[in-house]
Order: structure tokens, then C-alpha cells, then sequence
């Protein structure tokens, strides 16, 4: 087994704890407290980022009715990312804090603006997480009838984040004089407009905030498709992906990293970090059976199909339970369409739903030993790089969880020298990424 240690991030949104069950709180986490105390004792855990995941819309995917994604509170309500980033920043150290903007919600001088100011507030661990937006409803939010075509979506954001990167070099690193013998805040010879004339978009510039620690936000991205794909390999800091077994573990990182090589990047400058959800207990006997009560409630497949419908915009209410599925393409998630239909497995919609729960990686029920023991090995055979954790399928994030994780697991790993035990003082999140 390999000892060289990967990179954990962590997978999450500002949305409803888990408020049902016996070790809960009561699903009202709108002041932030929650997630700032998430934040802490994931630094304390020395994780190198948190990622706020958003969605612009209430989902009537499923069903073609908001009804279940309401009562079971899936993929909505959830509340803006941004000041949450910055509670986030401005009540922690160490820890890289990213947050999803998408390239159609926000004009791209906002968007510029937005992580500069972030960015300065987090101290240099911010990162953007670059997202073209998956649903119909939520492009229908934003004045439009329906999302432009992926590979539209795509060219788009690559113009786009051209643009912002040169709002970000419109100010020249030390432009920032605070001269008073002169009385000079910023020399004027060093900030200047940018005129981008794009197919899509267009900016004067500058940009009127001062440089940020990094020059830019750390970019993570999670393209699926090859369009997307390509797009993360050219963009990325850190690419976040599901987890497709081992195998497709190990093709989609090699994919990523020859698509960057051809690109002309140093392929060790992208992270790949692949969703994994732990269930973890003292004894394996006691991980399988809360495995074994998320699975087998009544409303799993359910809730289980309202969330990938939401993220697909594909309604799965219409398929039967006990039948494998059609071939299904999106113009949403197709990564995640990808992951979750296993096409040529014949295996039937009720047990793809089953295979969610260890989110396409198994061998990650057990004590944390065990886990910690299987995520090295299956590192060791994928190449690298390391796992975003996120909840189990079909649950909200509750502490009883993130002490699962960052008081059982990460321990666990840090032992065997398979995760980060200390952060080099004043590292940007792109330093962290960069650090192994
Ligand atoms: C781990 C992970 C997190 C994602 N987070 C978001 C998100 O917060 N918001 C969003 O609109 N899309 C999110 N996506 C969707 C991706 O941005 C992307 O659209 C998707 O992976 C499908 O790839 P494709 O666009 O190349 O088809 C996420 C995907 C993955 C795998």
C-alpha cells in the first residue's frame, strides 16, 4: 500500500441539516452556525477545502410536481453560497473554502468581483467552483426558455473565465501602493481597462477591487462530459467527479490529465477528487446496519430518484422499479446520469438506487480502520489524487456525521500517512493543492 498522502476536500451545501432522525438538530441552520462549526472541526481535521455545491431552482423533475423535493427537502431549499464563504473564511485558518457560481447566473464582471472580494475575506484559501448549470427551470429563473445546448453552455464559459481572468490581471500585483508621503492608495499606471470583446461578452474593465492574495480563486471544476471534461482539464485546480469503481476511477483521471498534457498543462497542477460518502461504525456489523436503515426506508427509491431527476432533468417517476433502465442522455448532469445508469450492467432501477448509497465506490462500510485501509488502496491504484466526502445518499449532513468523518476516518488515515496531519502556515488553497 502507498503511504504518499492525498488531498481531502469536502462536499456540501447551505441547506437543511439532517432533522429527522434521533441524533439530529431541527433543520433550521439559516443563521450559518451549523456549517461555520462544520468548517472548524473539518480544519481541525486538516482537510484541504469545504465546497458549498448550489442549484438555482426548486426541482419539479420528478413527477413534474415540487412536491416530494419540498417535503423531503431535496436539492432546495438552499441558500446562497457567498456569505456563507465568507462566514466560513473570516471563522477559520487554514482551510481552502470554495463556492459554486455559475457562468449563467452572474455577469462575469460580478463574478470577478465577487471571488476577488472572497478571496481577500478567506485570506487566499478561496476557490471558485465553476458550474454552466444544469436545469431547464433554473435558466427559466434567469429570463430564459430553456439552457443552451452543453457544448454552447461550454464555449461560453471558456469565454468567460477568459474574460474574468483578465479582470483579475487589469490590476498589476503590487498596484496597491499605500504611499503617504505622497498620499497615494493605488498607482493609476498600473491599473488599466481591458476592452474584451468576446462572441458572448464584452467588459471595459478594470476591475474596482483591489488584487486578492491568489491573483485568482483556485478553480474547481467537475466536467462529465468530454466537452466538460476538456473544459476542467484546460481550467482546473481541482477537479471534483462521482465515483464510477475503481476502474473508472482510474480512466476518468487519466483521461483529465492527457487532455491537460495535450493542452500544454503540467497535469500535476489538477487534483481529482472523486465523491465518496464513509458510513462508519465501531464494529463493521454496526456500519452495515446503518447502511442497512438509510437503504431500506421506505421512501430510498424515492428520494433517491427525486434527487437524480433534479440533477437530470430526466423524471424517473416514469420508470419501473424492477426493470433496467433505457439508455438515457441529458443536457444536464451527464457525468452524473453517467454514474448512476451503470449502462450495460442490466442491473434494475431499485438496485442502481441501492449502488447511490456508497455513491459508486464500495468497500467504504466499516470501521474506520477498514475504510481508511480501502480508500489507500484504491489510491494507490488509481494514481492519486483524493476524495471529496460528502453524506450518504438520500441524507442531510448532521454532526454525528462529520464526527464520523473527521474524529474516526481522518485519524484513521492520517496513521497510516494517507491524509495531510498539518497545514504549512499561510498557505493559498492553491499552495495546499500544489503541496503533493
Ligand atoms: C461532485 C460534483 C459537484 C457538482 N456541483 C455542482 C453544483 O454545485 N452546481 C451545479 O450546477 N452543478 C454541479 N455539478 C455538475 C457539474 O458542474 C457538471 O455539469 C456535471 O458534472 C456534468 O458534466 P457535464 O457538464 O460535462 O455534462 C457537480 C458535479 C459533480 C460531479
Amino acid at each position: 500500500m502507498s503511504a504518499r498522502p492525498f488531498h481531502l476536500g469536502w462536499f456540501t451545501n447551505f441547506a437543511v441539516d439532517e432533522w429527522t432522525k434521533t441524533f439530529t438538530g431541527d433543520g433550521d441552520p439559516w443563521d450559518g452556525k451549523f456549517y461555520i462549526e462544520m468548517a472548524q472541526a473539518m480544519e481541525r481535521a486538516c482537510f484541504d477545502y469545504i465546497m458549498l455545491e448550489d442549484t438555482l431552482m426548486i426541482s419539479e423533475a420528478y413527477g413534474g410536481t415540487n412536491e416530494i423535493y419540498l417535503k423531503h427537502n431535496i436539492m432546495g431549499p438552499k441558500a446562497d453560497p457567498s456569505p456563507m464563504a465568507a462566514l466560513i473564511g473570516a471563522s477559520t485558518t487554514h482551510l481552502g473554502v470554495v463556492a459554486t457560481f455559475s457562468t449563467m447566473a452572474y455577469p462575469p464582471f460580478m463574478l470577478a468581483r465577487l471571488c476577488s472580494t472572497l478571496d481577500n475575506i478567506c485570506k487566499g484559501r478561496f476557490g471558485w467552483n465553476i458550474v454552466t448549470t444544469g436545469e431547464d427551470l433554473a435558466a427559466e429563473n434567469f429570463g430564459m426558455d430553456k439552457l443552451p445546448p452543453r457544448q454552447a453552455r461550454y464555449d461560453m464559459a471558456d469565454e468567460y473565465v477568459e474574460l474574468c481572468k483578465q479582470l483579475w490581471e487589469s490590476w498589476e500585483p503590487d498596484a496597491v501602493v499605500r504611499d503617504r508621503a505622497t498620499g497615494t492608495y493605488a498607482d493609476f499606471t498600473k491599473v488599466k481597462p481591458i476592452h474584451f470583446k468576446g462572441s458572448y461578452y464584452q467588459s471595459r474593465g478594470p476591475l474596482n477591487c483591489v488584487p486578492s492574495p491568489q491573483g485568482r480563486p483556485a478553480f474547481v471544476q467537475a466536467g462529465g462530459s468530454p466537452r466538460g471534461r476538456q473544459f476542467a482539464a484546460m481550467t482546473a485546480d481541482s477537479i471534483i467527479a462521482p465515483s464510477m469503481g475503481v476502474a473508472g476511477l482510474k480512466a476518468y483521471r487519466d483521461d483529465v490529465r492527457a487532455r491537460a498534457a495535450a493542452g500544454g498543462r503540467d497535469p500535476d497542477e489538477i487534483k481529482v477528487l472523486f465523491v465518496v460518502a464513509p458510513i462508519l461504525g465501531e464494529t463493521e456489523e454496526e456500519a452495515r446496519a446503518k447502511a442497512a436503515r438509510i437503504v431500506e426506508a421506505s421512501d430510498y427509491c424515492e428520494k433517491a430518484l427525486a434527487m437524480i431527476a433534479a440533477i437530470t432533468d430526466i423524471d424517473f417517476s416514469t420508470f419501473a422499479l424492477d426493470a433496467p433502465l433505457p439508455h438515457l442522455t441529458t443536457n444536464g448532469e451527464q457525468g452524473s446520469l453517467d454514474a448512476f445508469q451503470q449502462w450495460g450492467s442490466g442491473k434494475t432501477l431499485r438496485q442502481l438506487c441501492a449502488d447511490q448509497l456508497g455513491r459508486g465506490l464500495d468497500g467504504l462500510i466499516g470501521t474506520p480502520d477498514q475504510v481508511a485501509a480501502r480508500m489507500g488502496e484504491v489510491m494507490a491504484e488509481v494514481g492519486g489524487d483524493g476524495f471529496l466526502i460528502t453524506r450518504p445518499f438520500t441524507t442531510n449532513i448532521s454532526r454525528q456525521y462529520i464526527n464520523d468523518i473527521c474524529e474516526g476516518l481522518v485519524p484513521a488515515l492520517q496513521r497510516r500517512g494517507l491524509a495531510r496531519t498539518s497545514y504549512a502556515e499561510g498557505a493559498t488553497l492553491r499552495d495546499m493543492l500544489r503541496e503533493f
